[in-house]
């Protein structure tokens, strides 16, 4: 395999692959006309829907627009509270802020790196709407605890499943829990719809209906009104055949295109065998890295099945030989391999400290970023490029 392949495979931009069969799809849907959220999608929301155990699926733009319309449909307000980890995308928190709540973090797992559940009930308070779970990397959070902190104060649980699709938490998959879960299928989640895309999942037919709306400006079209027809039917006879429209609030546009939902449609098809895939290459960077002093690798927390959107390795410099920061630096630059960061502690960020919040107020957060790095990991990897990521962390360490 030729070094610019086995680089190309190191990078961390692209989550997925595409094959013949999402050509074909687009094709498809492309000669039909290419209409916006149509057949494709409620095809693809059904067989989301069905993939994870709820009764309901509406597609969406993007995530961020999931946990917008998810926050929407639990009524969130202006002043309301929301609680979500500090080490997540800023998409978790500023769903909640833009619509007028107030973010608060809780303090996160050292092991698994996901929102503290035992944190939890001391950051509750009586304006508190919603909890938002991120299921980070890949891993489910700690439902059980977290579900029963949130039904003894009545607080909506909103599950971020954005790194998630297909995690499960004893046996029940990510997403299934919460009143919401929220996808996103940007393209470097572990399935995309062309580089965009969302869904919101429930069990709840009201909460449901309210995202549906929201999503599409709130659009009610009657088959036959005489509440905002002025015409006079006798004169105008149009039957069935007449329509009007109604808005009941203001909403947004948040609809996914037909060309999107019917690569979705084929990437879902497919989800499994590139978890299995992300799994397995998860398994042999550890096999491979296990040895070298330094370095804390990704634990796989009981009764959780991950499915590796992100692989994280904690690097403690004084062992390692490398700052993260050095380490980040040596890889790309020696080594021509693009590792990431993810993610700067959010109330470390000037949106939140604008808002009030410093640095010390989520330690555990805190240390673990300092030293966090996410390696690069795809299914498309092949065991020359992984073979490669592992010489490449080895040789770095105490040059
Ligand atoms: C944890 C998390 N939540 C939410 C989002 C938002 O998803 P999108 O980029 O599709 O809006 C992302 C996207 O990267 C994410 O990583």
């Amino acid at each position: 395999m030729s070094a610019p392949k086995i680089k190309f495979d190191l990078q961390i931009k692209y989550g997925t692959e595409y094959g013949p069969e999402e050509e074909r799809a687009v094709l498809e849907v492309l000669r039909q006309g290419a209409p916006t959220s149509g057949e494709a999608c409620l095809q693809f929301e059904r067989d989301l829907a069905a993939y994870c155990g709820v009764a309901h699926a509406r597609a969406v733009s993007n995530g961020t627009a999931a946990l917008f319309l998810s926050l929407v449909a639990v009524g969130l307000k202006r002043g309301d509270r929301i609680l979500t980890s500090p080490i997540t995308w800023i998409a978790t928190a500023a769903a909640g802020v833009t619509l007028g709540a107030e973010v608060d973090f809780v303090d996160i797992d050292p092991v698994t790196y996901n929102l503290d559940p035992n944190r939890l009930e001391e950051k509750i308070t009586p304006n508190t709407k919603a909890i938002l779970p991120v299921h980070l990397y890949g891993q489910c959070c700690d439902m059980d605890p977290l579900l029963a902190v949130a039904r003894r104060h009545g607080v909506a649980v909103i599950e971020d499943a954005c790194h998630a699709i297909g995690a499960e938490y004893q046996g029940r998959k990510a997403g299934s829990f919460g009143v919401t879960g929220c996808f996103s299928f940007h393209e470097q989640k572990n399935i995309s719809t062309l580089g965009e895309g969302g869904m919101v999942v429930t069990n709840d037919p009201a909460v449901f209906e309210r995202v549906a709306l929201y999503r599409s400006h709130c659009t009610r079209v009657y088959g036959r009104s005489t509440k905002y027809c002025a015409l006079d039917e006798a004169k105008f006879p149009m039957g069935r055949r007449f329509w009007w429209q109604d808005f009941d609030d203001c909403g947004y546009n948040f609809r996914m295109t037909d060309v999107q939902g019917a690569v979705g449609v084929v990437q879902l098809r497919k989800l499994d065998a590139l978890n299995q895939r992300r799994r397995d290459h998860a398994a042999y960077l550890s096999a491979g890295l296990r040895d070298v002093p330094g370095l804390t690798l990704p634990v796989v927390a009981p009764e959780r099945t991950h499915v590796f959107h992100l692989y994280p390795v904690q690097i403690d410099s004084a062992e390692f030989g490398l700052t993260r920061d050095e380490f980040v630096h040596a890889m790309l630059h020696e080594r021509g391999v693009k590792v990431g960061t993810h993610y700067t502690p959010l109330h470390c960020t000037t949106a939140f400290q604008r808002r009030g919040f410093k640095r010390g107020q989520f330690p555990v957060a805190e240390s673990v970023a300092e030293r966090l790095v996410t390696l690069p990991l795809n299914p498309r990897q092949s065991r020359e490029a992984l073979d490669y990521l592992i010489q490449s962390v080895r040789a770095l360490r105490r040059r």
